[in-house]
């Protein structure tokens, strides 16, 4: 992962807006057009409103102009690894190839990298509905399927 994203999921952590949960999260993705688009949980006193980190990061990429998740971090603290929500996996697979690495983070640095596809196999889209809107050739190399940072 570079340096430069995890820098950019950090720093979104330090902007996001979670006085409820007091758990902050960054997000940070490396798009189709080379540039990096971040974003943090943001909640609301009518819990269900708030967003998370992954979501805002994903509104920032297709706002900016870009199509697809070369790679995304999500950095959070804690022991346990913070991978992303079920429903953040499906915003993620909406733009990425199944081979898209998503990178867990945290404040020590990287933890551990799985692809989309293992955090969510079988998953429903758009050529359920008919639509193929994952025609465009694969964004990313071959990988190993998961690594863990020694
Ligand atoms: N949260 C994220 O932003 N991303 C995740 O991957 C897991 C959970 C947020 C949602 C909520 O604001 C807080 O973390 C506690 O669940």
């Amino acid at each position: 992962m570079e340096k430069r994203l995890l820098a950019a999921a950090k720093h979104a952590r330090g902007r996001a807006y979670a006085p409820y949960s007091k758990f902050q999260v960054g997000a940070a993705i490396l798009a189709d057009d080379g540039k990096i688009y971040s974003g943090g949980n943001v909640e609301n006193a009518a819990y269900p409103n708030g967003v998370c980190a992954e979501t805002s990061a994903i509104s920032a990429m297709v706002l900016g102009g870009a199509k697809k998740i070369r790679e995304i971090a999500v950095i959070a603290g804690g022991a346990k690894l913070v991978t992303p929500c079920g429903g953040c996996r499906q915003r993620i697979a909406e733009f990425a190839d199944p081979e898209t690495p998503v990178h867990i983070c945290g404040p020590q640095g990287l933890k551990t990298t799985f692809t989309i596809a293992e955090l969510l196999p079988a998953s429903f889209d758009s050529r359920n509905l008919g639509r193929n809107l994952k025609e465009k050739p694969g964004l990313n190399p071959k990988r190993p399927r998961s690594r863990t940072a020694k």
